[in-house]
């Protein structure tokens, strides 16, 4: 850890109103180092002012090498997102102040993964970018090159969009996925996202080939694992996580899923839940992985029998018929 770095006072609210906070700072120049180092900038800051305000501060009065991202200053390039106190966030929209009262005066500020850093806060983007292409994030429509007006949508069909047209492609989704981290093929939240956007959008013609693509095993909708880690950090609160189970569900309804170990688990669980009110994991596991599949595991299943947790003689719950209309309610597709 270096010493602390003072930054020069930029007059822009009276001495009381100010609040003196520390940036420690992830410096690493993937040139040159070996390992990072945290740099801290000690500076007076005011009630208005975000993250992004005191990096650019840093950078014009104190430390010209300092290195990140940052475009619009509005939250709309998504460019400028880094992690604050373990919890990733656009610099542009960060306010200090809100940040101290939770975290105290020091706060700790990353790159959105340290791994992949390049210089200080930048960090290599080229994977989300690679899952983002690969999924045709344009509309496939025919071109009319000489239009005489344009291709309007009614407000309502619109809707059907579900706000996924606003991403702005920051990446802290995807960089917070515990999936994008431990399985290099998944597409991430973003992606998918992106994906749903088009899937949604009346105009676009292609919806069933992307359907199909997101329904490949490794990569697609059926590795999500359903930590809500992407909802609870997106900046947008586009919760992309609904956004990829509506991908299931219009893949149902389009009838565009394949046979798959994920697919089968998906209609073994309604299946049990129609037929008893609850779940039954022994059908479950026979469905979804097929007799001869589950044989493999039969002796991790005699061993959980003795230990008592697979339940035997599963029975319907009472009211069943209630189920069974919530069931027919929640349902889009009758897989
Ligand atoms: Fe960022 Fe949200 Fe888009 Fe993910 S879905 S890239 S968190 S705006
Ligand atoms: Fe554009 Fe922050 S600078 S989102």
């Amino acid at each position: 850890m270096s010493a602390r770095i003072v930054v020069k006072e930029t007059k822009i609210a009276p001495d009381d109103a100010r609040r003196e906070i520390v940036l420690r700072v992830f410096r690493f120049n993937a040139e040159f180092d070996v390992l990072p180092a945290y740099n801290d900038f000690a500076l007076k800051v005011a009630q208005s002012e975000t993250l992004l305000d005191a990096l650019n501060r840093i950078k014009a009065e104190t430390d010209a090498t300092l290195s990140y991202r940052r475009s619009c200053r509005h939250g709309i390039c998504g460019s400028c997102a880094v992690v604050v106190e373990n919890q990733a966030a656009l610099a542009c929209k960060a306010n200090l102040f809100d940040f101290a009262d939770r975290y105290g005066e020091i706060l700790t500020i990353d790159p959105l993964d340290k791994s992949l850093a390049i210089k200080d806060l930048i960090v290599d983007k080229t994977r989300f970018w690679e899952s983002y292409r690969a999924v045709s994030p344009w509309l496939e429509t025919p071109a009319d090159d000489a239009p005489t007006q344009e291709n309007l949508i009614a407000p309502e069909t619109a809707d059907r969009l579900n706000g996924a047209d606003a991403c702005i492609e920051c990446g802290i989704c995807f960089y917070g996925c515990p999936v994008v981290a431990a399985n290099e093929c998944f597409l991430g939240p973003a992606a998918l996202t992106k994906t749903y956007r088009f899937v949604a959008d009346i105009r676009d013609q292609a919806a069933n080939d992307r359907l199909r693509f997101v329904d490949r095993e490794k990569s697609g909708v059926w590795d999500c694992v359903k930590c809500y880690k992407c909802q609870e950090s997106c900046p947008k609160a586009l919760n992309p996580i609904e956004k990829i189970m509506r991908l299931r569900e219009t893949g149902f309804e389009r009838k565009t899923i394949g046979d798959s170990i994920a697919s089968r688990h998906a209609k073994a669980f309604k299946t049990s839940i129609v037929k008893l009110g609850r779940l039954d994991e022994t059908a479950n596991v026979l469905e979804s992985l097929g007799f001869f599949a589950a044989l493999k595991h039969i002796r991790a299943a005699f061993a959980m029998l003795r230990k008592g947790k697979i339940p035997i003689g599963i029975t319907k719950i009472d009211k069943l018929d209630e189920v069974k209309k919530l069931v027919k309610s929640a349902s889009r597709s009758q897989e």
